[in-house]
């Protein structure tokens, strides 16, 4: 294995390629077999319609699994926005399943809305919650879910609905009725509506009656073993699982993280996608194993509506897809409204998690900016990141010391290339002690600091949740003291390997324990650093080297007495929440911390960054990055990008200059290298790269602004700055499955170059009478329809929508944080009807003054030969000195003969300008006007 390689110090470990043999397949998995071998046909649970409650908002209905006679609880919810929400759980169990607590998933407590009860007819129970219905079917359980009366998400439609319900070893028979976990006693009126009352087939079985075993008992039901590691799994066999499926759909996308394409595949002939945060060293792509971090929500998309589905667990999972167009085997047994043949696409979904409960939140829609608003209602939304974040950051395993720190910054300035953060991973620490330093190498941090605060820059340490035991490391022994370490299933401290050799891990499941780690970073405890250091949580799936599947047993216990088996996806999530939670306290609540993180799980874009792990420094990943984001960008997780680069290997100098090229228009932008590689800063490529590579850096920076804007938008609105071309244009059916380009908010179109050699490149331009504008030169290509574009070295393929409207900022700074007053440039790209539109935000770029209304917003309008600037809001008391400085329109058929300026007090100035007959682009100089005031400019 290669980290025990390093750790032994061999650096150059001959092992290459993902060890697939560490992790289990479904196969290995006595869960994932149980629930995979189900067979669609009838499903033995049946709803008991006589013991239906319900509320303003909500209903409670038993639900009898007639094999075994076991009674279960189903309760369902209509919430804000359109949501359903659905869980079943067993009515009286031996173990209370674990359920994710309010604010660590979901942001808050949803918020209920009136659901209406229209009665039971035909065997069905109906709901509605405005245009939405879900209709229960009694006998046997099925849930549909329809917009307009048109079905579009059906849980347990195959009866693949299969939960496995608490049991002793010893026989559960005699141990029931002694403790369980009730949920009947929860207070609702009865539903004496029509129908309610009656009988159902199914209901025969009085409680109490004998039960019956579901199936026969398997040996890896209480115990399991795998690669020599034995799972003593005392609860025995607890997996949850059903089919989801979305008729009329032939597309469905999400569930990160995969190095997969955007549009899910079939997995008929593979295994199921996996959801377990896993270390997966030199990882595959094109495949479903699991990786980093895990989200469990899925979309899909047709030309008429969009919808989601977001399960609650925390628990690893894996989901199956089938598709009756992809792979042509309609085993759906499905509601009455499918035909049945195979013109009605229809995708079916499996998903089952090992433990835990069934808690679906179904999203109606119907179009992608509401299942965006929907999931950002429930999960949170990305907070408006700190500018210079936004930049471009300098990282590698290892700057060796603070010289080379030194060196790296003052070579950057030398070369002309900006550059916001540079990063040190684990050895600039006192043997991998997280919290110290390397004396030797770093005797003083706070000088280097200084140092690049004195030219805006700052520095991101690595901070890693597992502590080496050893009695003399404060965190360690302090965390020992105060028991707030995981356990291993014997009740001692869980003992791991990690980089510093033997470990032990927090137990961040734990809001005290989250509330100590916070405390770590104040700055009198992290001693040598200073506000303008922030960080990085690697390693917290967590990775354990000498463990199943490199990572914690599933056995392990958390302080509540949880195995982390029930927990698992969630950990990192919460390693990360607590660092920001620390930086947020050090800074007295005042800044915006940057975190990054390697794990994560649905939520984690309320505290952190994500990139990628582990990639390679091979054209085909550079070309999964685009995948993989959009499906990140998808699951809320908006901030996030890949080892520019890639981590292993050495690129060579094109595929380094190409991937300098797609990561400045990628959300977070940071080149990182294994320690193994070579150098590669930027300005190490020979001249002509090198001039390339400084040039699309710089061209991130003039984006600033926009990117800005983006996350000011993804913060208000939920909607990814990263987007699938159908978020922008539902309707183009054939962009549904397009991966190679996508969308920066509805402005920009990018379709990097990814392949060795290329030249030119195949652009589809989506939009019916819509133009669309080279970045570069203003060239124009007409919508819906694909041209070929060239694409020397030298070039980024990216283009403007005609109708919007750009910020950027042109000044060359070697940093963001000495552009904030800087002016700003507009580019205008007229639509067919020579219109545009565009927002501008702006605050102070770092602090939470925003949130207390120090913000501005302002509408930019063109049309009728018009440029309108008015202000929507402006916070008391808040000010900004960043002018107007430039103004391009693009698409101007004939040269203005004045253009004036209306200032905001009213008078008014002539302005300079050029104009390109042959480009048809016109730049207004110097407007000089503040842009967060009302000004108008008009071309007469
Ligand atoms: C694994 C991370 O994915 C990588 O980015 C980092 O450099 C190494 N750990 C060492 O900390």
């Amino acid at each position: 294995m290669k980290h025990l390689c390093l750790m032994l110090g061999v650096l150059l470990c001959t092992c290459l390629g993902v060890h697939r043999e560490n992790f289990r397949t479904c196969s290995q998995s006595g869960f994932c077999k149980r629930q995979r071998n189900m067979e669609p046909g009838t499903s033995s649970y049946v709803v008991q319609p006589s013991t239906l409650r319900i509320s303003s908002s909500s209903l409670m209905v038993e639900v009898l699994n007639t094999k075994n006679n076991i009674r279960f609880l189903l309760q369902g919810y209509g919430l804000q926005h359109g949501i359903f929400r659905v869980k079943l759980a067993e009515a009286e169990a031996l173990r209370e399943r674990y359920e994710i607590p309010v604010g660590l998933t979901l942001v808050a407590e949803p918020v209920q809305e009136e659901l209406k009860y229209h009665g039971e007819k035909d065997g069905k129970l109906t709901f509605s919650l405005g245009q939405n219905k879900m209709v229960i079917n009694v006998n046997p359980l099925r849930l549909d879910f329809l917009i307009n009366d048109e079905p579009v998400t059906s849980l347990n439609a195959q009866g693949l609905l299969k939960f496995e319900h608490s049991r002793t070893k010893e026989g559960w028979f005699s141990s029931l009725g002694s403790s369980v976990f009730s949920l009947l006693s929860q207070p609702f009126r009865e539903a004496k509506d029509e129908g309610a009352g009656e009988e159902s087939e199914g209901e025969q079985k009085e409680e109490g009656e004998e039960v019956k075993a579901e199936e026969e008992e398997e040996p890896d039901m209480w115990e399991e073993t795998f690669k020599g590691f034995t799972d003593s799994k005392p609860n025995g066999p607890v997996s949850v699982g059903l089919d989801i499926a979305f008729p009329g759909f032939r597309y469905v996308y999400g569930i990160p993280e995969h190095a997969d394409t955007f549009a899910l595949k079939t997995t008929k002939n593979t295994d199921p996608y996996r959801l377990y945060n896993l270390d997966v060293f030199e990882y595959e792509l094109n495949s479903p194993m699991a990786l980093y971090g895990h989200i469990p929500f899925m979309a899909a998309h047709n030309e008429k509506n969009t919808v989601g589905v977001f399960f609650q667990n925390a628990a690893e999972g894996w989901v199956d897809i089938h598709s009756n167009v992809a792979d042509k085997s309609v085993f759906s047994n499905l509601a009455d409204f499918v035909t049945g043949n195979n013109e009605v696409p229809q995708t079916d979904t499996h998903w089952f998690f090992e433990d835990g409960i069934i808690d679906i939140f179904v999203l109606l829609g119907p179009g992608p900016r509401d299942i965006f608003k929907q999931y950002a209602s429930l999960t949170g939304n990305t907070p408006l990141p700190p500018l210079w974040s936004l930049a471009y950051h300098q990282c590698r395993w290892n700057y060796n010391d603070q010289d080379d720190v030194r060196n790296v910054d003052q070579t950057m300035d030398k070369f002309d290339i900006p550059f916001d953060v540079i990063w040190l991973d684990i050895e600039h620490t006192d043997s991998k002690k997280y919290f110290t330093w390397d004396g030797s190498r770093f005797s003083n941090s706070i000088e280097m600091l200084r140092n690049l605060s004195s030219k805006g820059r700052r520095m991101v340490t690595i901070v890693d949740p597992h502590l080496k035991r050893e009695d003399g490391y404060r965190v360690y022994s302090d965390a020992r003291d105060k028991g707030l370490l995981v356990k291993n299933k014997d009740g001692n401290d869980f003992d791991g390997w990690c980089w510093p050799g033997s470990s032990s891990w927090p137990d961040f499941m734990e809001k005290h324990v989250r509330d100590w780690w916070a405390d770590q970073f104040a700055l009198d405890k992290y001693v040598g650093t200073a506000d303008n250091l922030f960080v990085w949580n690697d390693m917290n799936e967590p990775s354990v080297f000498n463990a199943p599947e490199i990572t914690f047993p599933k056995d392990v216990k958390h302080l509540s007495g949880r195995e982390n088996r029930e927990v698992h996806n969630l950990f990192g999530k919460l390693v990360h929440d607590a660092t920001f939670d620390g930086l947020l306290k050090r800074s007295n609540y005042q800044e915006r911390p940057f975190v990054l993180t390697r794990a994560f799980f649905a939520g984690s874009q309320r505290t952190s960054a994500v990139w990628t792990g582990d990639n390679m420094g091979e054209w085909s990943h550079l070309k999964m990055t685009v995948p993989m984001m959009l499906s990140l960008n998808l699951a809320g997780i908006h901030f996030s990008g890949a080892d520019v680069g890639g981590f292993f290997k050495n690129p060579d100098n094109e595929l380094l200059t190409r991937w300098y090229q797609a990561g400045v228009f990628q959300p977070f932008f940071r080149a990182h290298a294994h320690i193994d590689t070579k150098r590669r800063e930027p300005y190490l490529l020979p001249e002509a790269y090198m001039v390339v590579a400084r040039e699309a850096i710089k061209k991130r920076y003039t984006y600033l602004p926009f990117w800005y804007q983006l996350f000011h938008e993804s913060e208000t609105t939920g909607m990814p700055v990263m987007r699938a071309i159908w978020m922008e244009y539902p309707k183009e059916t054939n962009v549904f499955a397009m991966d190679d380009e996508y969308l920066l908010g509805d402005a920009i179109l990018v379709k990097p170059v990814v392949d060795q050699g290329q030249t030119d490149i195949a652009v589809y331009f989506p939009g019916e009478n819509t133009v669309w504008y080279d970045i570069d030169t203003y060239k124009t290509y007409p919508g819906r329809q694909e041209a070929n574009v060239e694409a020397p070295l030298s070039k980024l393929p990216a283009f403007q929508r005609g109708g919007s409207i750009v910020p950027r900022k042109m000044r060359g700074r070697r940093a963001a944080s000495l552009m904030y007053n800087d002016p700003f440039t507009l580019i205008v790209c007229l639509d067919k009807q020579g219109k545009a539109g565009g927002q501008l935000y702006f605050d102070d770029y770092h602090s939470y003054g925003y949130r207390n209304g120090q913000y501005a917003l302002t509408e930019l309008s063109f049309h009728n030969f018009k440029l309108e600037n008015s202000v929507k809001f402006k916070g008391e008391g808040f000010t900004t000195k960043e002018w107007l400085e430039r103004v391009v329109v693009a698409g101007v058929n004939t040269e203005p003969k004045k253009i004036h300026l209306v200032k905001p007090d009213g008078t008014k100035m002539e302005l300079g300008h050029t104009y390109d007959a042959q480009s048809k682009v016109l730049t207004i100089r110097k407007p000089g006007v503040n842009v967060a005031e009302k000004w108008i400019i008009n071309l007469h």
